[in-house]
């Protein structure tokens, strides 16, 4: 079985929208393996934002979830990476399909309710790195 990491993002959280992602990723028959509601520190946000450190959306986007309160999930499944990338959607707003996670929720490019690992190298990096 595979696993991946999940991220509701700050904006997920106020919008109370937390239970809506949740059961998504439940009905589609994901297990979730571990979870954890908290405020992470700026230098853990920067670690796992890692790859995008010189985009000129960075700092922004480090600014938004830094001192806010995020939940993150270990979810285990049958393709778990694939398929919860396909659930959450495109990141750019005008491309994320009506039926996605992003797609429903979301018509921002920062404050797009939920991250997703994009391979399996990066959830298990991301999972040794959040838990
Ligand atoms: P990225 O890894 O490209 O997207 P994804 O979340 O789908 O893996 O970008 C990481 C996050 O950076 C993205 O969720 C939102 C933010 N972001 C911006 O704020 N502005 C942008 O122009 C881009 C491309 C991303
Ligand atoms: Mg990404």
């Amino acid at each position: 079985m595979e696993r991946t990491f999940i991220m509701i993002k700050p904006d997920g959280i106020q919008r109370r929208i937390m239970g809506e992602v949740i059961s998504r990723i439940e009905n589609k028959g994901f297990k979730i393996l571990r979870a954890k509601l908290f405020k992470p520190s700026k230098s853990l946000i920067e670690e796992h934002y890692q790859e995008h450190r010189e985009k000129e959306f960075f700092h922004e986007l480090i600014d938004y979830i830094s001192g806010e309160s995020v939940m993150i999930m270990e979810v285990e499944g049958e393709s778990a990476v694939e398929v919860m990338r396909l659930m959450i959607g495109n990141k750019d707003p005008k491309l994320a399909a009506p039926g996605t996670i992003r797609g429903d929720f979301s018509n921002e490019k920062t404050q797009n309710v939920i991250h997703g690992s994009d391979s399996i190298e990066n959830a298990n990096r991301e999972i040794s790195l959040w838990f």
